[in-house]
């Protein structure tokens, strides 16, 4: 008889588990990682097998898990989809483990030849049966608990990789394929990083994007996310003339109809084939583009498999050998805030360390405050971890029901962090930006190089011979801070650094004395100010001709610059009001850099000031709205209806009455070319000379 302390660990791993099932498979939101929960299993099964009385048919060890959810039609499987054995030893003795059990049981003796097995790839995705009838796709169904599957055709039918008919015929009257549903992580980490973009929940893991894909009610959300299949066996077959006798032939012939099959398999006789698989593939493990967790060992000959049958669920031909985890669970002791190159704040949660993925894992990214948010992650909660491939470690989830109580508060980076905790400029989050940003462009040691770099381009300043690598050196060397420290640079410091000769040091400090004469454009493009590009430079020098105007404009003198919307007017603002971007300015002027300076659009608007100006037809290369921001920038006013104020009509192909009216009325009619010289000879007479 079992003891009752016995009794009372096998109700509560059951309880526990049932709970774990039902976030898994049911409502695809886990709550552990597979490795506790492959723990709790294996202690279950233990406890089961020790005590036998104790095992009942609705204990989790007898079923796969999960259940048909409401919205599919039930399938009942014609030959039951049974789970595997996993062997949880981790080492090469995993492998030996399997090859003596099947010999054992086949009345092998030592002297007898070596058993011959096909190893393959253990998918980390979402079982499938397909049935061909004659050759088409007739039904796809989930796993269900083994017996009973859910119809998820319509959902399978979107995975482009499963053929909706067998190719080089003739087919079997009936065949079912077996296999696993699964994302590729490239194509998991493009559909996260769109949901991100988008303000939209990202997917724990690819295991749950392809499950949660898949057990979809709506069959166009199903087709948002890239799926993959692979076949690893089969189910029902009826009318197959030359049925293969080897697993490793069935996935050939399967190959050969079309069906997608892993290239990553083997066969080989014995543990030592088994053994060398498994390391060739934990070696290569982080550069498949997908997850797996772990290998599976079958015996190849299928009369083999017959003779070795089945115990409970799992065949005794077949073994999962498993990989390390890639999850784990571990609690938050912190959360920091990083800068990255561009500015941007980057959550850090530091972790009680873990090993995962192969590695101890100490830190792991929060992206952004969305992504706090949605997972709800605190300083203090237990979380689950993910390493896999070289993706840096990432916090998939919150496990809530370990929350410390009373709650810790949640996180905001910008409570956290008033001021970028690099340089001390404030930080903003601009109106629909997941990203929370250091305005300190011009100061920040994090932005310092890619500042540096941007400051000297072709297109910036352009100064010649300021590369990545001297860049690298003179930032490391202490030497360089901001672009201001450009203009003061010595030929001695050059020449003693690595790699610069003489002459290059005396090159490179004539072309940064030729950068100071510059133009305005050019070194508003310079100065690095986010979502302010070349063209942008361009028109805002054209725009307010002077530095100073620019610095001191207003959001509505930015939104009456040519294609200057809110974000750009607000990240020019923001840079500007930093009072380190504008000291480094002030030295940068004071070391000599200038550039010729003018009255602007703004102040010439006179020559286009007072005059209403009718567009009509469709001008050659201007757009209306174009033809109509730089009558503006200029000036005039555009109008709908021609009158007699009108001064002056912009008339294009297919003019229709208001070119009538105007030539009834006397107006003066211009075409596009006219309409340029016009703006051309407004912009010039108010600018002075300015050189772009
Ligand atoms: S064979 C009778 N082969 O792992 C043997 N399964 O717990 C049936 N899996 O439900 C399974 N890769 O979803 C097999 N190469 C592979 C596999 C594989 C992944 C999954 C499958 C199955 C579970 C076993």
């Amino acid at each position: 008889m079992a003891s009752p302390d016995v009794l009372a660990r096998v109700t509560a791993l059951r309880q526990e588990i049932k709970r774990h099932n039902t976030a898994y498979y049911v409502l695809d939101q886990p709550t552990i990682p597979d490795a506790e929960y492959d723990r709790l299993f294996r202690e279950l099964q233990t406890l089961e097998a020790d005590n036998p009385e104790l095992c009942t048919p609705d204990s989790p060890t007898q079923r796969v898990g999960g259940k048909p959810l409401d919205g599919f039609r039930k399938v009942r499987h014609a030959v039951p989809m049974l789970s595997i054995r996993t062997e949880t030893d981790t080492e090469a003795s995993g492998a030996q483990a399997f090859d003596v059990r099947v010999r054992k049981e086949l009345g092998l003796s030592e002297s007898d030849p070596a058993v011959e097995y096909a190893a393959e790839l253990k998918f980390d995705g979402f079982a499938i049966n397909l049935r061909y009838e004659h050759g088409v796709l007739v039904q796809a169904a989930t796993r269900g608990d083994g017996e009973t599957g859910e119809d998820v055709t319509q959902n399978i039918r979107t995975v482009h990789a499963i053929p909706l008919r067998l190719k080089n015929g003739p087919p079997p009257a009936v065949l079912e394929v077996r296999g696993e549903v699964f994302m590729r992580r490239d194509d998991f980490e493009r559909y996260n990083a769109s949901q991100r973009t988008a303000g939209k929940s990202t997917l724990v893991n690819p295991r749950n994007g392809a499950a949660g894909s898949i057990r979809q009610l709506d069959p166009r959300l199903a087709a948002q996310r890239q799926l993959s299949f692979f076949a690893y066996g089969l189910g029902e077959t009826q009318g197959w003339i030359k049925a293969p006798d080897t697993h490793s032939d069935t996935l050939t012939a399967l190959e050969k109809m079309g069906v997608p099959v892993c290239n990553e398999r083997i066969t080989g006789l014995g543990a030592a084939a088994l053994i060398a698989f498994h390391d060739d593939i934990a070696a290569r493990r982080d550069q498949l583009p997908f997850d797996i967790d772990g290998v599976v060992y079958k015996v190849n000959r299928v009369d083999l498999q017959r003779r070795l049958g089945f115990v409970t669920r799992e065949p005794r031909w077949a073994v999962a050998h498993k990989y390390p985890a890639q999850e784990a669970l571990t609690t938050v002791l912190g959360i920091d805030v990083q800068v990255g190159r561009t500015g941007k704040l980057t959550p850090v949660a530091r972790l009680a360390p873990v090993f995962v993925g192969g590695v101890t894992v100490t830190n792991a990214t929060l992206h952004n405050q969305d992504e706090i948010d949605r997972k709800d992650v605190r300083v203090g909660d237990t979380v689950i971890v993910r390493r896999a491939g070289d993706v840096i470690p990432e916090v998939v989830a919150s496990v809530l029901q370990r929350r410390p109580q009373p709650a810790p508060p949640r996180f905001d980076i910008l409570e956290a962090c008033p001021v970028c905790p690099e340089c001390g400029s404030h930080v903003v989050r601009l109106d629909g930006e997941a990203a929370t940003r250091c305005t300190g462009g011009l100061v920040c040691p994090a932005q310092r190089k890619q500042a540096l770099l941007h400051f000297a381009s072709r297109r910036a300043m352009d100064i010649e011979g300021l590369g990545d690598k001297l860049v690298d050196q003179l930032v490391d060397l202490g030497l360089l801070h901001t672009p201001a420290d450009v203009y003061g640079l010595k030929q001695e410091t050059l020449a003693g650094l690595n790699r610069m000769a003489e002459k290059s040091a005396a090159n490179l400090l004539a072309a940064i004395e030729t950068s100071k004469a510059t133009t305005l454009a050019r070194f508003i493009f310079a100065l690095g100010i986010r979502n302010v590009g070349e063209t942008t430079a361009k028109d805002l020098a054209r725009h307010f001709g002077s530095l100073d105007r620019l610095m001191s404009a207003s959001e509505a003198d930015l939104l009456a610059v040519h294609d200057v919307g809110p974000i750009v007017a607000q990240s020019i603002q923001q840079f500007f009001a930093e009072p380190h971007n504008r000291e480094v300015i002030a030295t940068l002027r004071a070391a000599g850099v200038h550039w010729p300076e003018s009255t602007g659009l703004q102040q010439s608007a006179g020559m286009l000031a007072g005059k209403t100006l009718v567009l009509t037809g469709t001008l050659p290369t201007l757009s209306r709205d174009a033809a109509k921001d730089r009558i503006e920038a200029a000036g005039g006013k555009v109008a709908g209806s021609v009158s007699k104020k009108t001064d002056y009509v912009v008339a294009g192909a297919e003019a229709g009455s208001k070119l009538d009216k105007a030539q009834q009325l006397g107006v003066a009619i211009l075409d596009e070319a006219g309409l340029l010289a016009l703006l051309a000879s407004a912009e010039t007479s108010g600018q002075g000379s300015l050189n772009f």
